[in-house]
Order: C-alpha cells, then structure tokens, then sequence
C-alpha cells in the first residue's frame, strides 16, 4: 500500500497537466463535466442537494463534474499530492468540494458521517486486497437507502495480456481475487506526459464480477442495475484501440468480443 501511494503521489502533478485529465476545460467551461461523469449521466438520475462521498477520488475531476450535478460532494483519497491537485482545480472551478486524506479501508472512521451516495471506479478497486471490506466500508458510509454508483474496469480487461502486440487477445493475469496482488515496476503512466516519472511499482488485485456482486449483497445491498459496456474511457489495450468524441476507448474489429467496464448501482434498505 505504501508503495503504491508513493507512486500515486509521483504521477499525480503529471495527471493535472495531461490533457487526458482535461483540467483547462474544467476551469473554462463552468458546465463541463468529466468524460466519466459524463457517460454515465442517463444513470445516474438527480442529484440536486444529494451528499455524496467519491472513493479514491485521486485528482477530484469527477468528484467536481458530480458537485457540477447538484450534489455536494466530498472526496477521499489517500494521496495527498493527488489532493492537492484536486484542492487546486476545485479552487479554480469555484467549486465547493471537502477533499480528505484516508485509506479507504479507514474512510468510515476518518470521514466519521455518512452520506446519500457512494460514487466510485474507475480504475478504483483494482488497487484494494480486499473487496469483502471495501462493500463493508461502502455499506457503512451510506445512510439507510443509500446508494452505490459504481462504473469500473471489467475483470475480463484486467485479466488480459495489455502488452500483446500480435493482434491477439490473451488472457495472462488473475480473474479472481487473489492473496498475492500481480507487481509491476513502471516509469510510466496512463495518460499522454512529457513529465519525467520515478520508477514507480504499482500492487494491483483483480475482483471478478461474482465476487464483487456477492460482497455487496452480503452487506444487504439490492443490486438495482448492471450493464456491461463495450468502451472505456483510458486506451486500456494500446494497439487494440480506436478512441470516439466520447473519449471511450473500444476494441478495434468486432467490440462484441469483450465487456471492457461496467456500471453498477446498488441500494441500501431503508
Ligand atoms: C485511477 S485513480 C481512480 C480515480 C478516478 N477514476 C480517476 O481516474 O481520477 C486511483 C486512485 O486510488 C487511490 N488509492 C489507491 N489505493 C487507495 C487506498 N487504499 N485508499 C485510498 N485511496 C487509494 C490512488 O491514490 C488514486 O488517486
């Protein structure tokens, strides 16, 4: 986990500058929301004067596209050179928004309250051990009838090989949740940068589909929607992908081969 929040600190500066991040936008256009907010708006219904909390909200542009939404928000992460980031964007959007440092199995004890919504993903789970604990913090952060609003990377996209340059798709890591999380050694990022990045390693843990559903559903969560999606919005497969206006990522060829994210919202009981 240290490990990883070094390295989350280390790419985080680059992050706002990318233009993948699309923080000039944000500052322009007092309208503008995140291209993740923004696919997922249909779903999401109102949410005017809701409280929401983001889960590892890193740089906080989609935290702020949901406060652009009506909502007040609060994000939590547990780097704090990302919330800096984020602290400065939401400053200069005029936005309103609490960003907190906290590790999201500690969120409930930091964050000490509980809101309408959870929103998460992303590009968000794949970083926890544990996804029996993450549905229990998720389940104590919300008030009676709270929701989860969750779009995340499919276990099928996480479980291939994204280094494959013969036009194949093969599958070369875990489905499953596993104890040992797969490690990898990079100086490299998701998005586009001239920045010089230390070398950084990323600890990262897969959660199949099963495994997510059932440990919310074991917390007494109702799942209310779940669709699977034949985009993403990071060029997840380089060499494997053509980008839209939408800023989603999809398989060049037939997109019907593989689910690439997923979106899935969850209820408390009352
Ligand atoms: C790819 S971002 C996901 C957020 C959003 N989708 C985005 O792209 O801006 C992953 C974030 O998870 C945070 N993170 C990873 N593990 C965490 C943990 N155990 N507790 C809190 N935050 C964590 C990282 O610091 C990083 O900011």
């Amino acid at each position: 986990m240290e490990e990883n929040r070094a390295t989350w600190d280390d790419r985080a500066e680059a992050h706002a500058k990318s233009g993948n991040y699309h923080v000039a936008d944000f500052i322009a256009d007092p309208s503008y929301l995140s291209e993740v907010v923004q696919f997922d708006r249909p779903r999401l219904g109102d949410l005017t004067g809701l409280e929401g909390i983001h889960l590892q909200c890193h740089i906080g542009t989609d935290t702020i596209s949901l406060a652009r939404l009506g909502a007040r928000m609060a994000g939590l992460d547990f780097s704090e050179r990302s919330l800096e980031m984020a602290r400065d964007i939401s400053t200069r959007c005029g936005t309103s928004v609490d960003f907190v440092r906290g590790d999201l199995y500690e969120a409930p004890e930091v964050l000490g309250r509980q809101y309408d919504f959870v929103f998460t993903g992303i590009g968000a789970l794949c970083w926890l051990p544990d996804i029996a604990g993450w549905a229990a913090v998720v389940r104590r952060l919300l008030k009676p009838s709270g929701r989860l609003l969750l779009r995340e990377g499919h276990p099928m996209l996480w479980a291939l090989d994204e280094e494959r340059d013969d036009g194949l798709l093969v599958v070369h890591h875990p489905y499953f949740e596993t104890v040992e999380p797969e490690t990898e050694e990079t100086s490299e990022t998701y998005v586009e940068t001239d920045a010089v990045l230390k070398l950084g390693r990323w600890h990262s843990w897969n959660h199949g589909l099963g495994e997510v559903m059932s440990a919310l559903m074991t917390e007494g969560f109702t799942i209310r929607l779940f669709e699977e999606h034949r985009s993403v919005p990071w060029n997840a497969l380089p060499g494997h992908m053509v980008v839209g206006d939408d800023g989603e990522w999809r398989l060049t060829g037939d997109a019907d081969r593989l689910p690439l994210t997923y979106t899935l919202h969850a209820d408390l009981p009352g």
